[in-house]
């Protein structure tokens, strides 16, 4: 069998168009852009480029992007005044600090200091209570992605037995709250997990997120399994230059899964289309 590639830059571009058209109509509506605020402190150089990233896409959906660039030596008393300041801003509809934060600052403090209702990343307790009990909230983006390009590709996803390998509270956490509301038999498989390929191999569904480059290999796949890789890992390449390669030993297992997400042009895309969509949901709860 030869997988299915999940084109991930296609399902993120179509998810970015439907938020253009639903920001339109916001404007119209409130009179005003839903507003994304994006804080990133220090000089860590793919931080850098996520954030200018989003920027950019935040303006391509005819939304108003903020960025607050703060040196790498502030201190957490600074962060939590600038979260204050965009808690009160009312232009402001979603925050979002880029982790990882510099060593000396308090990440849990500065992530539970954001409101709930403008947490666009899904990060405060209170939204991870939400997702845990069905509650509306804002979920992760790039477990949401994951979620949005499974049920792209396979449909109802009721039944099937779904493993999840890594258990960060940015994706795996997440991810296996979202597919046991989808009612898959969930199992979350970690650094201590005693057997982790036994686990892969009765899988349906895999979503691969340790960030350890070609962690899970090809004949520990199902058969017709659909396999997503939310590994980013960059690599020395033999001719000396850097690859990204995924979680996923990608050739290998795309010769036996149903269908598979790439690295990069899979996950990635995704991550960033629900960040979009996460600010118009805020920004449409917000004048509701
Ligand atoms: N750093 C890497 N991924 C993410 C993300 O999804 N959100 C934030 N805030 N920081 C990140």
């Amino acid at each position: 069998m030869t997988a299915m590639i999940i084109d991930g830059k296609a399902h993120a571009a179509a998810l970015r168009a439907r938020v253009a058209d639903g920001v339109a109509g916001f404007v119209a509506a409130a009179g005003r852009k839903p507003g994304l605020a994006v804080v990133l402190v220090g000089e860590d150089p793919a931080s850098a480029v996520y954030v200018r990233t989003k920027t950019r896409m935040t303006a391509e959906a005819g939304m108003a992007g903020f960025e607050h660039r703060l040196p790498a030596d502030t201190t957490s008393d600074d962060l939590l005044a600038l979260v204050d300041r965009l808690n009160a801003d009312d232009t402001v509809d979603g925050i979002l600090v880029q982790l990882p934060l510099p060593a000396h600052i308090d990440e849990r403090r500065v992530l539970t200091r954001i409101d709930p209702d403008k947490d666009v990343d899904g990060f405060h307790p209170v939204n991870v209570g939400r997702l845990a009990t069905g509650l509306h909230g804002f979920v992760p983006c790039t477990p949401l992605g994951c979620l949005m390009l499974l049920r792209a590709t396979l449909g109802e996803l009721s039944g099937l037995e779904a493993v999840v390998v890594g258990r960060s509270n940015i994706v795996g956490k997440p991810m296996a709250q979202l597919l046991l509301q989808q009612s898959c038999t969930v199992t979350v498989a970690h650094s201590r997990t005693r057997d982790v390929a036994a686990h892969v191999r009765r899988a349906d569904i895999v979503v691969a997120a340790v960030g350890i480059p070609h962690f899970i290999k090809g004949d520990w796949i199902k058969p017709g399994a659909s396999v997503i890789d939310v590994g980013i890992n960059r690599i020395a390449k033999e001719d000396g230059g850097a690859g990204l390669v995924g979680d996923v030993d990608f050739a290998g297992a795309a010769a036996v899964a149903g269908a598979i997400t790439p690295v990069p042009g899979g996950v990635g895309p995704m991550t960033i289309a629900c960040l979009m969509r996460n600010t118009l949901v805020a920004a449409c709860r917000r004048v509701c």
